[in-house]
């Protein structure tokens, strides 16, 4: 596993390339100190966290049981906090949790685990937490206590305001952690709105501390944790005095850090042309010159007198940047020969959202477009359009004379469902099919917009996706076989797929996986084409990352925008539990390409309305 040192982290941190092995290091950590207590005789004090971040470590924690004889008899843990109130098998609670994810895996003691108490009476949660920290003392503390961030800088649920010697207390959750948790809780209103954590304090206490962060949308916290001084806004900042802490991190979750933003401002740089061109590019929009205006002086204000002395003058670096750039632009993304192209969509309007312009461009280039919508997406349909269509359905089919009693049954036992159902609750199949089938139609509908015919069109419901809840399974094996069979019966010259780093659920991780999987067997068959990178529906690639950027016209942009639009299930999935963004699909795509746009036009490149984005996979 390799991994690199952040050089100017105020709390010591790692950074590797994908969370799977960043998780794999934190297990390694647990494991030697387990087997090293074990072999004296001594138990091992852990403290856990729950959440998304550490479901990889409490994976590999039981591969090392089950597959390396980690014996884990000797361990006793404590939580770090709970909802409150919460019912101990509410399918909410973190003691739920922490048993279905981990505890019942393992052959840690009943008897020895320890976590807060979601069911006590108000008058006696506060003796309760001084009981917790009694505990913990009397086990004789913490030797590893795990942590994940939130994005108030939360450690447990220490929300900004904590103090630095906070101890487990009952406490007020931030609307932004509420509004984080929502998606599980299928609406912010039914988060709780209290929480019962251990304090900054306590967890300052721990001999040793890994905290972990994954995925794009920790990026911004993470910087302010790590770089910027302690302050009680956040409450990770803290671990910047503890004598033992270390941030494991993602590199989609280390992204925003200086090193990474401005490597040479905190580090000797290896100036390869990567480098260059995002020296330059940066350079350019952060003192807003064109890049063949840029001076000497520009670069030596701006920390980049080794780029200067190593390949200037300013006038040099400008006009090498400005070529390339340029040759990024591509007005024709497939070529002028007709060709077969093939379009990923991970979810049902990921195509439209990310590369509707592009796709339309490549339809009127005479070219052959096959759009695969790899799930159902059907978590994201409202419970009221099921309703809806099971009552269009049944009134249609009444209207026509069509078997109308077997409509009206399948009408009301949605209904009743729907009725009675509690939140969070996962629908029934008939119910999952609706939702499927609305999303299928919508794609359709889109696909139509952009003069897609419906024949080219594949519905792939990959199972990995099939789990009816919001936690999806790993990627299944017919899965990838699926991937193959379509590239051998299309034979593609070209291919694109989401290769985006931060959605919250995996889903596009997952897809992009399977498909490199795919694309790698099938090379080695010797069936070869291009494979580019659209970025997803939240985030656009930077102008000093782009490969190929394909202007949109004001018009195709018009048309990208009614495909969105026919996806009308997710018109108010701005209103979606867990939506991060509350602005619609139609006018973030178009923020964005406009904004790519914007800044090719003021590096001094030609002028566009909209540019969508895209990067070329490599296999690592
Ligand atoms: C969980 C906890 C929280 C989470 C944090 C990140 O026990 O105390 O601090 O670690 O909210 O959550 P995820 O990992 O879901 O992003």
């Amino acid at each position: 596993m390799s991994s690199q040192y952040v050089p100017n982290a105020r709390i010591r941190s790692l950074v590797f390339k994908t969370s799977g092995e960043a998780s794999r290091h934190a297990a390694l950590i647990v494991d030697r100190l387990v087997r090293e207590n074990n072999s004296a005789g001594r138990p091992t004090v852990l403290g856990l966290a729950t959440g998304s971040t550490p479901v990889g470590l409490y994976r590999e924690l039981i591969r090392l049981h089950k597959e390396e004889g980690l014996d884990l008899s000797g361990v006793v843990t404590f939580n770090l906090d709970e909802y409150y109130p919460m019912p101990a098998d509410d399918s909410h609670s973190y003691r739920r949790w922490m048993h279905e994810t981990f505890f019942d895996h393992v052959n840690i003691k009943k008897h020895n685990i320890h976590i807060p108490d979601g069911t006590l009476q108000p008058e006696d949660v506060e003796d309760y937490c001084q009981r917790y920290e009694t505990a913990i003392r009397k086990a004789g503390g913490i030797d590893i206590q795990i942590l994940g961030i939130g994005r108030t800088g939360h450690i447990g649920f220490n929300e900004p305001g904590s103090q630095r010697n906070s101890r487990t207390r009952q406490v007020t959750l931030d609307p932004v952690t509420r509004r984080d948790a929502a998606g599980d809780f299928f609406g912010e209103e039914n988060v709780p709105q209290q929480a019962i954590t251990m304090g900054v304090g306590t967890i300052m206490e721990a001999r040793k501390i890994v905290i972990m962060a994954f995925g794009e949308h920790k990026a911004p916290i993470v910087l302010r944790a790590v770089e910027n001084p302690q302050t009680e806004a956040i409450s990770a900042s803290f671990l910047q005095s503890h004598p033992d802490a270390t941030f494991l991190l993602d590199e989609a979750a280390a992204g925003e850090l200086t090193v990474y933003r401005r490597p040479w401002e905190v580090t000797a740089v290896d100036w390869t042309p990567d480098r260059i061109r995002q020296a330059v590019v940066w350079l350019s929009l952060e003192v807003k010159k064109a890049l063949l205006k840029l001076s000497d002086l520009d670069f030596r204000d701006h920390h980049l007198y080794d780029l200067l002395r190593e390949h200037g003058p300013a006038e040099a670096l400008g006009e090498q940047i400005f070529q390339d750039r340029l040759a990024s632009i591509q007005n024709y993304p497939a070529g002028t020969e007709p060709r077969t192209v093939l379009v990923f969509s991970p979810h049902p309007d990921d195509d439209v959202i990310s590369m509707g312009g592009t796709i339309i461009r490549l339809v009127e280039q005479g070219h052959k477009v096959h759009v695969a919508y790899m799930t159902s997406g059907n978590i994201a349909v409202f419970d009221h359009d099921a309703r809806r269509f099971a009552d269009f359905v049944e009134s249609f089919n009444r209207l026509f004379g069509i078997d109308a009693k077997t409509t009206a049954s399948v009408r009301d036992r949605v209904q009743s469902f729907l009725d009675s159902k509690s939140p969070g609750q996962p629908d029934t199949e008939e119910v999952l099919k609706i939702k499927g089938l609305i999303r299928e139609t919508e794609a359709r509908a889109a696909a139509l917009a952009c003069d897609i015919p419906p024949d080219q069109l594949e519905f792939m419901d990959l199972r990995f996706y099939r789990t009816g809840t919001i936690a999806k399974a790993p990627i299944h094996p017919e899965d990838i076989n699926d991937i193959v069979k379509l590239f051998e019966r299309l034979q593609p010259s070209q291919i694109y797929v989401a290769g985006e780093l931060s959605d919250p659920h995996g889903t596009h991780r997952t897809c992009a996986e399977a498909i490199y999987e795919a694309v790698r067997r099938v090379r080695k068959k010797g069936q070869s084409f291009e494979v580019w990178l659209y970025r997803g529906a939240w985030e656009e690639w930077e102008p000093h990352q782009i490969e190929m950027a394909v202007p949109i016209s004001p018009e195709t942009v018009e048309r990208k925008k009614l495909a969105i639009f026919r996806h009308q299930s997710q018109k108010d999935k701005a209103m979606f539990p867990g939506t991060r963004d509350k602005r619609e699909f139609w006018q973030r795509a178009e923020e964005r390409n406009r904004s790519t746009a914007a800044a090719y036009d003021s590096l001094g490149l030609p002028e566009f309305y909209a540019v969508e984005a895209f990067v070329r996979w490599r296999d690592l």
